[in-house]
């Protein structure tokens, strides 16, 4: 049982900051258990736009935060019409605490809710563990290029019942 104590709530514009902030610190410091440096340079790049992140996440989508005692955002999640999951991060001090699986079963129960039969994502290789546990199958690797680094990452999709 974890001491850390946390909620889920759904996301609101103004934690936009926050957020990106702590996407990056995820990519940086966990992101290496799986990647090269150069792979996670690149990866990390992807934060740097703000507005992007603002747009992706406004529109219209599902999007849940999971909130510590002190009300920072230590993790993030999201789901798309079709199913799609586009972000699954963890902050690195919140890592192994149970955030990702609370904040996967948000994402499971709102998508039986809008009677959505497939869920699917491109993990990385650090979540991909994660996926299989939550019980997403592998469908395919996937060879990616960010700013000239080579990177994978993997398919994988969850039929729900
Ligand atoms: C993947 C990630 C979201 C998991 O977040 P987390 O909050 O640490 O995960 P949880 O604590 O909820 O883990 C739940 C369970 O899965 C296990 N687990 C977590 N990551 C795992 C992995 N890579 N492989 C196998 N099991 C894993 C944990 O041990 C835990 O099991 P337990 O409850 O029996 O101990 C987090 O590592 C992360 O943000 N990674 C970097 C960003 C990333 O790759 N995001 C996905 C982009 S697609």
């Amino acid at each position: 049982m974890s001491k850390f104590a946390f909620l889920i709530r759904p996301y609101v514009a103004l934690d936009l900051p926050a957020i990106r902030e702590m996407w990056g610190r995820s990519i940086r410091e966990l992101g290496p258990r799986a990647y090269s440096p150069e792979q996670v340079a690149a990866w990390a790049v992807r934060t740097n736009d703000m507005d992007r992140l603002g747009e992706r996440l406004g529109d219209g989508r599902q999007v849940w935060v999971a909130e510590g005692v002190t009300e920072e955002p230590i993790g993030f999640i999201d789901l798309e019409e079709d199913g799609h999951i586009d972000f699954l991060y963890a902050a690195p001090e919140a890592a192994g605490q149970g955030v990702a699986v609370r904040l996967f079963a948000e994402v499971e129960r709102a998508a039986k809710a809008a009677k959505i039969s497939r869920l699917h994502t491109e993990a990385s290789e650090v979540a991909r563990g994660f996926f299989e546990r939550m019980g997403f199958v592998m469908l395919h690797r996937r060879e990616l290029e960010l700013d000239g680094v080579p990177i994978h990452n993997w398919k994988m999709e969850k039929q729900l019942a």
